[in-house]
């Protein structure tokens, strides 16, 4: 049997009021492009839904990761939700879609891309997370806790299918390097690199040699940089990404502990602030407070002859309530900050915002320190 892939691809294409959330006519005009590409055999199933102000294309067929055709139906998917959007004057209509003509791929032009390819297993429990006002490298610490710890995974010390542990692939999403890196044996290099969430960012996760294929990955995540395709600064880079579960795999329940402490990330109102990153229901994936805070969103399916069974909807469920309200306490203590670091983010990360444009003009009224 063919390999099954899920493609997650998303956008932000504007918002109701801000960037709060999607208004509902963008996801029914995603829909009708997915049904097209549906019909036409591009995709064998889709599920359509967002996280805060981001448009989430969930997509599963059988042409691989980097699929022209899939990509096509997705950016064509934008350009029509972007058109509802201009037509409703929704706010940052088209603010993703940062170029005009599409060449076969839409890395590099805006959305954010996530993609598995695999075999699939007799059952194929696959879970989707999705967050809004945070950038890739907030995945580090939920992704690392999954597949590499085990205070998070039990798996890794009872399970004798995962107990070697797993392959790490992390880019340096500055340099535009990648490298790959083994635990348990080469936990704390790992560490060293990936604490420094912002530049390197864990792409994706290999099993080692054992139940699954070693060359099929089983977690992704998206890393776009928005920043460093336009320029400056056009709204953070709400990522995205899939993380397959059970038998030969942390349990779906290991995978979902890992989104139960919510670890500070940086975006929150223009991007620039530290805040905690809050586990939702879809329902509650709805940017408000300072635009936030951050949110986490995940869909649970099953894989079947690569059709999309479900979704369950994870965080709606009272197991996360300690977790939001952890959240919103820590919410309350980062806003006391107002613009001090570590609430706003250090200059360093702000040389992408208007900040610099601001400092610029006060540069003829300093005088040097006699
Ligand atoms: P599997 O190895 O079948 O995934 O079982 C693990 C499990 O479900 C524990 O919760
Ligand atoms: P988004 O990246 O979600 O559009 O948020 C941008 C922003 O400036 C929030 O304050
Ligand atoms: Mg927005
Ligand atoms: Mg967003």
């Amino acid at each position: 049997m063919a390999k099954s892939t899920v493609s997650v691809i998303k956008a932000d294409v504007g918002s109701i009021a801000g960037h709060t959330v999607v208004h509902p006519a963008l996801e029914q005009a995603a829909i009708k492009v997915m049904d097209e590409a549906k019909e036409k055999g591009t995709l064998v199933d889709f599920w359509v839904t967002h996280c805060g102000d981001d448009l989430e294309l969930i997509m599963s067929h059988t042409k691989g990761v980097d699929n022209s055709d899939v990509h096509a139906a997705a950016w064509k998917a934008f350009e029509k939700a972007t058109e509802t959007a201009k037509d409703l004057k929704l706010y940052g209509a088209g603010q993703d879609m940062l170029k005009d003509a599409f060449s076969g791929n839409v890395r590099g032009m805006g959305p954010g891309i996530a993609e598995l390819e695999f075999t699939e297993r007799g059952s194929e429990p696959l879970g989707v997370f999705m967050m809004d006002k945070t950038e890739p490298g907030a995945f580090n610490l939920p992704v690392f806790k999954i597949f590499a710890d085990p205070f998070c995974t039990a798996g890794l010390v009872v399970d004798p299918k995962i107990h070697d542990g797993f392959v790490f692939e992390v880019w340096d999403i500055q340099d535009h390097k990648k490298v790959r890196l083994s635990c348990p044996e080469e936990m704390y290099d790992l560490l060293a690199m990936i604490g420094a969430k912002s530049r390197y960012v864990i792409k994706r996760v290999f099993p080692k040699k054992g139940v699954l294929p070693e060359d099929e990955a089983v977690a992704a995540v998206s890393t776009e940089k928005l920043a460093l395709i336009a320029g400056e600064y056009v709204g953070k880079d709400d990522p995205v990404a899939i993380i397959r579960a059970q038998s030969g795999l942390p349990a779906m329940g290991e995978v979902l502990e890992g989104f139960s402490f919510p670890h500070l990330v940086s975006g929150w109102m223009r991007g620039s602030h530290n805040g905690p990153l809050m586990p939702v229901g879809i329902d509650d994936a709805i940017c408000t407070r300072f635009d936030g805070p951050p949110r986490v969103a995940g869909l649970g399916f099953n894989i079947r002859n690569a059709e999309l069974v479900g979704p369950i909807d994870f965080f709606d469920d009272k197991a996360f309530d300690h977790a939001r309200q952890k959240a919103l306490e820590i919410a309350d203590y980062m806003r006391r900050h107002g613009p001090f670091e570590p609430h706003r983010l250090p200059l360093a990360d702000m040389e992408y915002t208007t900040l610099p444009k601001v400092l610029k003009k006060l540069e003829p009224r300093f005088e040097e320190i006699k």
